[in-house]
This record gives C-alpha cells, sequence and structure tokens, in this order.
C-alpha cells in the first residue's frame, strides 16, 4: 500500500517537474549557470515530496505520522514570546492577568493569608473530594453569584458543581449538553477564542451572532436581538455576565432585558459564562446583574463561574457550574448525570483553590477583606484606563479613542489592525493579540507614555 503511494507520488513530481523544466528551460536560453540551478531546484523539489510521501501514511509501526502540526494558542503564544523578549522596554498586554503598577503578578493579601491557615490545619486531609465538589465551596458560590437572599438558594432548583476553571466549567457544561440536550449553541461574534474550541471539541454546532459593531466600536444590540430571534427553539445562547472577553462591551440593563424578551419568546436557554464578576464595574453585586434579573424572571439556566481573575487563582483552577432547573427534583436528576460527566473527564476536583475560595465566602471578615481587595485591584485598571486615552489625547493620535474608557473590565478592543499590532510587537515591544485586544492590567503608570507613543506611530504608519 506505502510502496504503491510512493510509486503514484513519484510519477506525479517527475511529470510536475519535468513540465517546470522544459518551460523554465525554454525562457533561460541555454544559459548554462542557469540550467543548473534548475536541475538542482528539480532534485530539492522531489527529495521533499518523496518525503512527504512516505510519512503520508500512519502504520503500526510509525502510528503518529498523520498528524499535522496544531497552531499554538494564541494567548499562550503570545505569553513566551513576551517571555523570551531580553527588551527591558517591553509590555505584556496578550494575557487577562491582573499586574500590579510594578508589573507583578499578584496575590490577593487574604487569600496568602487563608492559603497559610489551611496548610497550617491538622484536621484536614487528602482523600478524595466528592465528585462535585466541596459542599461549602459550591453553596459559596451560590451567593455570591445568584445573590445571598435570593429564594432561589433555598428551592434546591439549582445543581452547582466545583470544576476546574472558567474552562473546567465550560467544558463540563458543554459536554453535558451534547449529550443531554439537542440545539445548536449561539455564540457571540467575535468570542473568548477558547469557545469556539470548546465547542468544537464537544461537537455541538455553533452560529455566531453579531455582537459587535466596529464602526460605534459597542454592542450591537439590534443585530444581536434579530439573530437570536430566528433561532431555532431550544437553542443555547451562551451570554457572557460582564467584562465580554475580547471586546471590553457589556449590554446595559435595558439591553439585557431585550435578550432575555427574545430568549423567553423563541425558548431559548442563557448559558452564561461568568470569569470577571467584580471586574466591570468594582462591584460584585452590579456585575451579577444579567444572571441575577433572567433568574428573578424564571429562566432555567447553565453558568460556568471562574475564580481565576477575581480571587487570583489562576493555576489553582477554582470554578463552578450551576444548572439552574425547574423543580427540587428534577435537580436531583441532572445531578446525578453532571456527576459521570464530571467522573468521566477527571473523576473529582482538587482541594486547595476550592478550600481557599471556600472559606473566604464563607467567612464574613475574610468575605469582606477580599470584596475591598478587589476593589482596590479593579481601580487601578479603571485608572489605567483614563491614563491611557489621556496620553494618546495628549498626543493628539488620529481617530477617537473614547472607546478605552467606556470599556470594561480587563479589556480594551482597541481597534488597531493585525498589521498595526505586529508593528507594536516587532518594533516597540508591545506583545498584544493581532485582534486588537489589550489587557489594560499590563499597563501601569510607568509604561503608558511609551505605549501611547508606539500607538501613535504604528496609526500613522497605516
Ligand atoms: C470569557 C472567559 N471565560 C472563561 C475563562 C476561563 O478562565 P479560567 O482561567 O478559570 O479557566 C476566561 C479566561 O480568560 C475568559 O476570558
Amino acid at each position: 500500500m506505502i510502496f504503491h503511494k510512493i510509486i503514484r507520488n513519484i510519477v506525479i513530481i517527475y511529470s510536475k517537474n519535468i513540465i517546470i523544466y522544459i518551460l523554465m528551460t525554454k525562457f533561460a536560453n541555454k544559459i548554462i549557470i542557469m540550467r543548473k540551478l534548475l536541475i538542482i531546484y528539480v532534485n530539492v523539489n522531489l527529495y521533499q515530496l518523496m518525503q512527504q510521501a512516505n510519512q503520508s501514511d500512519s502504520t503500526p509501526q510509525n502510528p503518529f505520522a498523520l498528524l499535522t502540526q496544531a497552531p499554538p494558542d494564541p494567548i499562550f503564544g503570545i505569553m513566551n514570546a513576551y517571555k523570551a523578549d531580553p527588551s527591558d522596554k517591553k509590555i505584556d498586554l496578550g494575557v487577562g492577568a491582573y499586574r500590579t503598577d510594578e508589573e507583578k503578578p499578584y496575590i490577593f493579601d487574604v487569600v496568602k493569608r487563608v492559603e497559610q491557615e489551611i496548610i497550617n490545619d491538622i484536621t484536614l486531609n487528602k482523600e478524595y473530594l466528592p465528585i462535585e465538589g466541596l459542599p461549602d465551596f459550591n453553596k459559596g458560590c451560590q451567593r455570591l453569584l445568584f445573590g445571598k437572599d435570593n429564594p432561589l438558594l433555598e428551592s434546591g432548583r439549582i445543581v452547582t458543581a466545583q470544576c476546574l476553571g472558567g474552562t473546567g466549567a465550560l467544558r463540563v457544561g458543554f459536554d453535558f449538553v451534547k449529550r443531554h440536550l439537542a440545539g445548536d449553541v449561539y455564540v457571540s461574534n467575535p468570542t473568548w477564542s477558547n469557545h469556539n474550541q470548546i465547542l468544537d471539541r464537544t461537537g455541538l454546532n455553533q452560529i455566531n451572532y453579531p455582537y459587535y459593531d466596529p464602526k460605534t466600536k459597542g454592542f450591537n444590540c439590534t443585530a444581536t436581538l434579530d439573530c437570536l430571534s430566528q433561532a431555532k427553539e431550544g437553542s443555547i445562547v451562551l451570554l457572557h455576565v460582564c467584562a465580554h472577553n475580547p471586546t471590553g462591551v457589556d449590554p446595559t440593563e435595558a439591553e439585557w432585558l431585550q435578550i432575555a424578551e427574545v430568549c423567553k419568546t423563541r425558548n431559548l436557554l442563557p448559558f452564561f459564562d461568568c470569569a470577571y464578576q467584580g471586574f466591570a464595574s468594582g462591584c460584585i453585586e452590579k456585575d451579577a446583574f444579567a444572571v441575577r434579573k433572567f433568574a428573578e424572571l424564571g429562566f432555567q439556566m447553565i453558568v460556568a463561574y471562574s475564580f481565576s481573575k477575581n480571587m487570583g487563582l489562576y493555576n489553582e483552577r477554582v470554578g463552578a457550574l450551576h444548572i439552574v432547573t425547574s423543580s427540587q427534583e428534577i435537580a436531583a436528576k441532572v445531578l446525578s448525570n453532571l456527576k459521570i460527566v464530571i467522573r468521566t473527564l477527571y473523576s473529582c476536583p482538587p482541594a486547595i483553590g476550592g478550600r481557599i475560595a471556600s472559606r473566604i465566602l464563607c467567612n464574613e471578615k475574610y468575605y469582606k477583606e477580599w470584596v475591598e481587595e478587589l476593589n482596590t485591584v479593579t481601580g487601578r485598571i479603571i485608572r489605567m484606563r483614563t491614563l491611557l486615552k489621556d496620553e494618546l489625547d495628549k498626543l493628539n493620535v488620529e481617530g477617537n479613542w473614547d472607546h478605552i474608557t467606556k470599556q470594561t473590565g480587563f479589556f480594551t478592543f482597541t481597534g488597531l489592525t493585525p498589521e498595526q499590532c505586529d508593528q507594536l510587537t516587532k518594533e516597540h515591544h508591545v506583545y498584544l493579540l493581532r485582534s486588537g485586544r489589550m489587557s489594560m492590567a499590563g499597563i501601569t503608570s510607568k509604561n503608558v507614555a511609551q505605549l501611547a507613543e508606539a500607538i501613535k506611530i504604528v496609526v500613522q504608519n497605516k
């Protein structure tokens, strides 16, 4: 079989190269050097193609030969390029992780203390946690997201499972959807790139709704509503609760009501992604508006939650999946099936991060400290928005930069083209996504002027 393929490829290669050779020789018109170069070209080409032919089939002896090189993850790729750059002027606006004004990673003070307390706690052991995670953690997450006085909490209608960060919650949630529900998944255009990958891997059909308007650099509510009003009943709509990634553009409270209306009319199931509670407005309660409003309106829904950003627990992988059902009986059935999804993916969650979050959420004093600290952290990002806009205005950089202070959360969708972003990286050591997404957490009072100068240059060069 492989032998036949090689012979066939050799025949194709020879025919192709002989034609090229004849054509080129005609034009090279007896120039000897040209002919020699042509012979080398043909042979190199032939050698490469033969190698490809040899590798084009997997065999029991070479089982991975059919794999092709996959592209690197865009965000982790930028992180690595930034680390490898020796320049002391480099600015990291790629990854959505908080940095101090000294460009250092930040550990919440309350997190450090609670972690130490847990390490010193001799009553704890390393036995497996329940499949759905720590009960106190799950209750604390429900209070945080839905509000501590929400009647839903006592109703027994919410199923909650501790998951491996927001990504883990999304994956468990969409695996559950794929197995137990039917329907297309509507995804904002653009969205966090891992949403598309996760949906792809779970085998769900994705349809874009036109979320972002490049003209206004804001939310295109009319187009979103038009698109969703044509969705098939039973479809699932993936919605960012706040601080939309990558655009930093969120619906207003009035627009959320319109989205709720169309979801109700078309019987669409909301699947919320909540990765930035506290980072949009600086207020935990305000940032939960969409989920709480949909709950109040009687929606059943799914929510994937992440503590990576708002507790700075990035590498501890702490998140939760909530499924709001219509009754306690149905909740029990949902939980039983959810547990099978989790058991087959990673069995049960790790303990340390969940314990930290749980102690903070369940202890009034720690909770208060965390909320205050979160507010300080968010305040720095909001100040950097104003600083950057002021610098750009001061330098008279062409265009309108109002969207920098209008957009919220970690990211600004700058409107810079991929070529301008490339130029920022190559010539000015500024690392950001080619979509023009900038992580505002990487801006500091020390690098903001240099950044504005660099933006001015690339904008002038367009
Ligand atoms: C929109 C969105 N959802 C989910 C996540 C996942 O977060 P985690 O790091 O907890 O997996 C992120 C992280 O960047 C995000 O931006």
